[in-house]
């Protein structure tokens, strides 16, 4: 189906959306309840996305990637969510959070040893920033690397890590000093193979229930001085400029939750009969239906817009915001007016907006909650001005 973006016609994105879009309806989202009513990881479909070329979608291929664009990863996020946003999430990890800082921030050895696995799909990543006493505010983390002959040991904990029971490799962030703020702040590869590292706690949650959110333990973990990710006291800036990407794949997702939500809406109200007619007949539910596909549309453009600024090169913070923050909450407001329009019905397990209302909630709170991408968006908008 087309949304009207100039990109979408090229041959090149077609074929992509349609493979895509067939896999993700034909394999995906056949088994997506089962994943959410059982919380099994979805292996299966994780290892078909690692042969399709979607786990390190913006990877240059001589690293094992598929070499494309942003826009085309968000759209991607968007048809892969849209069937189930669990595993909508494991792939957005593994590119922007996991693939994405070692293919930007590594050296050649690192990008030979690390990225190519995790861009194959070999092997899977997760992204180690959040500690229990810094979430919103990560430069106040307490996990510490303290220098020893050879290397670092890491010692701490992290969590609300996605994908964290099954990463092979984690990106992790750590203080050299805690008094010392975003200063002190050093990112590191680490394999999750290490001695001392373990997954202590698993979550369980509202939504997204068949992607893991673990915490993870750091009991003297070594870390060889090759595995140091950029610049000591680089850590912080690492971190958010992969958040900025990451935003535009959780927008993706959030698009793919909003449409799921959507088209269960239209289909229920032309089939659903009251007062002698579908409910698709009466303006009430019209209005519900118009609001929501505006909003989703709304939000798709910004996030198209900022995947395209990110592949021109330039700065995206702003509008990487904006496009999570528009996403995230168009998500979250469609999804209630899709349980809205089917009534008792959406309310019971037996209709996928159910689903729909429980997934799109994390968007509005992971990757950077709302709040803060006003704070990002506020922030950029006055730079804009002070010069
Ligand atoms: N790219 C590169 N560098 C950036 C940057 C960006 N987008 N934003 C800021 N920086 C730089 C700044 O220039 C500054 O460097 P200098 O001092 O050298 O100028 C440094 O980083 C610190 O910047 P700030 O002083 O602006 O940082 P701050 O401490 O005030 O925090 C913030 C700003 C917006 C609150 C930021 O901390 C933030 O985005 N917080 C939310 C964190 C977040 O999204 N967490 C989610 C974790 S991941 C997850 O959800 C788990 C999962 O597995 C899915």
């Amino acid at each position: 189906m087309s949304h009207g973006w100039p990109n979408e016609q090229d041959e090149d994105k077609k074929m992509l959306l349609d493979q895509v879009g067939a896999f993700a309806r034909e394999v995906v989202a056949p088994k997506a309840k089962h994943h959410d009513e059982t919380g099994e990881f979805p292996t299966e479909n994780v290892k078909r996305m690692a042969e399709m070329g979607l786990m390190g979608m913006m990877v240059d291929e001589a690293y094992g990637g598929a070499g494309l664009d942003a826009v085309s990863y968000a759209m991607c996020m968007e048809e892969i969510s849209a069937a189930c946003a669990s595993t909508g999430v494991i792939m957005s990890v593994n590119n922007s959070l996991a693939c994405w800082p070692i293919q930007n921030f590594g050296t050649e050895e690192q990008k030979q040893k690390w990225l190519t696995p995790l861009a194959t799909g070999e092997k899977l990543g997760c992204f180690a920033l959040s500690e229990p006493g810094a979430g919103s505010d990560p430069a106040g983390m307490k996990l510490i690397a303290t220098k020893v002959d050879g290397g670092y040991k890491l010692r701490g904990s992290k969590n609300w890590i996605t994908n964290g029971r099954e990463a092979d490799t984690a990106v992790v962030f750590t203080t050299l000093d805690p008094t010392k703020g975003h200063k002190a702040v050093t990112a590191f590869i680490v394999d999750t193979k290490s001695p001392g590292f373990s997954v202590a706690k698993l979550e369980d949650k509202l939504g997204i229930t068949a992607s893991s959110t673990a915490s993870l333990f750091f009991d003297d973990v070594f870390v060889p001085q090759e595995c140091l990710l950029g610049a000591e006291g680089q850590g912080l800036k690492i971190a958010l400029a992969t958040l900025d990407g990451g935003r535009i794949g959780i927008a993706g997702q959030a698009l793919g939750i909003a449409r799921c939500a959507l088209d269960a809406s239209k289909k229920f109200a032309l089939e659903r009969e009251q007062f002698g007619a579908p409910i698709a007949k009466l303006q009430a539910i019209q209005f519900h239906i118009a609001d929501m596909a505006t909003r989703l549309q709304a939000a798709r453009l910004l996030t198209w817009n900022a995947a395209r600024m990110k592949d021109t090169g330039a700065r995206f913070t702003k509008e990487a915001a904006m496009a999570k923050l528009a996403a995230s909450e168009a998500a979250m407001w469609i999804a209630t007016k899709a349980i809205q329009v089917h009534g008792g019905y959406g309310y019971t397990k037996e209709y996928v907006v159910e689903r729909n209302f429980r997934d799109a909630k994390i968007t509005e709170i992971y990757e950077g909650t709302s709040e803060i991408q006003r704070i990002v968006i506020a922030a950029q908008e006055f730079a804009a001005i002070s010069g």
